[in-house]
């Protein structure tokens, strides 16, 4: 019944996880090997490799795949993908490792998680990469900022991994074919895909109601790996996520799971990105808004919709649906855009981030147009804990 669904990029669905006795067998030899720890940012890609949600990759890319992406956002079988997906190392710890041989690969804590057959180490050029991906060498911007600083070598060759990343939200981790036999229960053969960092706010859920009139079921599928500092952290989404299916959303209609993914903020590059793990994970369709993984202004508000005219139907094989900057007017009486809402920007209710985190910290809820209440007392909530606790306060 599954293979009714949309096929996963690439024709196959990988799967680079073994288990049982092999899984034994391997993590004696990687106890041999010599270890590489791995940053929060490269677990989260291990684990999406391994599961299926990076598929066609079945590792970190080599020198012709990262060329090949960085330059023509295409793989060099000419298969679309626009972010490369890489493994660094310090040159002291690449100089340690020779290719052709095996590296363990361990969590933060030095657990061993997974082997890398090393087929090649390489330099490569942080500037080139950050104004071609991210269209700015700019250190403040924080994806460029996180690439700047990683190694200057990368480690390319497929993995195989015999545990999984520790990670929390287990109950709501699914995997690729996980989403996919979920669907595939519920009879969907039609499924959009929402990505955010962000608490679901009335615009959000605008956007997905709008979708959910033409397709089967809605995967709310939030990111939970790494974010900048000020973004709200995931736990605190996830009630948000949870106490607003709860009352506004038919459940048999939605399928909550996380991402286990790092943001890059690589805005339009990122949503081509973001679609195509969607795609992975089942989606037929993929939502994509404003400024869609945009941050500051570094991208233009539509960047992230238009980058998909380079690429054909075919390429991508899934159908995105864009969407205008929404907003509640208060003359149309409920959510609208330019594109349905005829009135003057007055009416419309615009509540900018940082007005946002203001009023919550203050134990303010925002307008009901702006936020469900049950999600703003969340938000407060959480922001009164962090404020008892000496934290610094989330974004909004
Ligand atoms: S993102 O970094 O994950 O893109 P966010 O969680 O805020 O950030 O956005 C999730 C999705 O909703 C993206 O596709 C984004 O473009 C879209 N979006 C967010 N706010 C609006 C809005 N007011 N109008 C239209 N689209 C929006």
């Amino acid at each position: 019944m599954t293979d009714e669904l949309t096929p996963a990029h690439g024709g196959q669905l990988i799967n680079r996880e073994v288990s049982g006795d092999e899984a034994s067998a391997l993590e004696e030899k990687a106890g041999s090997l010599p270890a590489l720890r791995l940053s929060s940012r490269a677990l989260s890609d291990l684990e999406l490799i391994g599961i299926g949600g990076l598929s066609p990759l079945e590792g970190f890319m080599t020198s012709d795949a990262y060329k090949a992406v960085v330059e023509t956002m295409r793989l060099p079988d000419e298969l679309a993908w626009s972010l490369p997906v890489t493994l660094s190392a310090t040159s002291e710890e690449a100089e340690t490792y020779s290719e052709g041989s095996q590296i363990a690969l361990a969590d933060q804590a030095g657990a061993l998680l997974a082997v890398l057959d090393l087929q090649e180490k390489f330099g490569y050029d942080k500037k080139a990469e950050a104004e071609q991906v991210y269209k700015t060498a700019d250190e403040a911007h924080p994806g460029v900022a996180a690439m700047y600083a990683q190694g200057d070598v990368l480690l390319g060759g497929p993995v195989t991994i015999f545990k999984r990343p520790p990670a929390d939200f287990q109950e709501h981790r699914l995997t690729p074919s996980e989403t996919r036999a979920a669907f595939a229960k519920r009879g969907w053969k039609t499924v959009v895909g929402f990505q955010t960092r962000n608490p679901v706010h009335r615009a959000h859920e605008y956007l997905q109601k709008c979708a959910m009139e033409m397709v089967d079921g809605l995967l709310l599928h939030p990111l939970v790996g790494d974010t900048k500092s000020g973004d709200i952290p995931p736990d605190v989404r996830m009630r948000c996520y949870e106490v607003l299916l709860e009352n506004y959303y038919p459940s048999d209609r939605v399928l909550l799971s996380v991402l286990p993914a790092a943001m890059r903020y690589a805005g339009p590059r990122e949503a081509i990105f973001h679609a195509i793990m969607r795609k992975n994970y089942g989606c037929s369709h993929f939502i994509v808004g404003r400024d869609h993984a945009g941050v500051g202004d570094y991208y233009g508000t539509y960047d992230a919709q238009k980058i998909f005219l380079e690429f054909t139907r075919d390429e991508l094989d899934m159908t995105p649906l864009f969407f205008e900057h929404s907003f509640f007017c208060k003359q149309c009486g409920g959510m609208a855009s330019s594109k349905t809402c005829p009135h003057d920007v007055e009416h419309r209710v615009f509540l900018s981030g940082t007005k946002v985190r203001e009023m919550l910290s203050a134990g303010e809820a925002p307008p009901p147009e702006f936020s469900r209440p049950e999600v703003a007392q969340i938000l407060i909530e959480s922001m009164t804990e962090q404020a008892t606790a000496g934290g610094s306060g989330g974004g909004a």
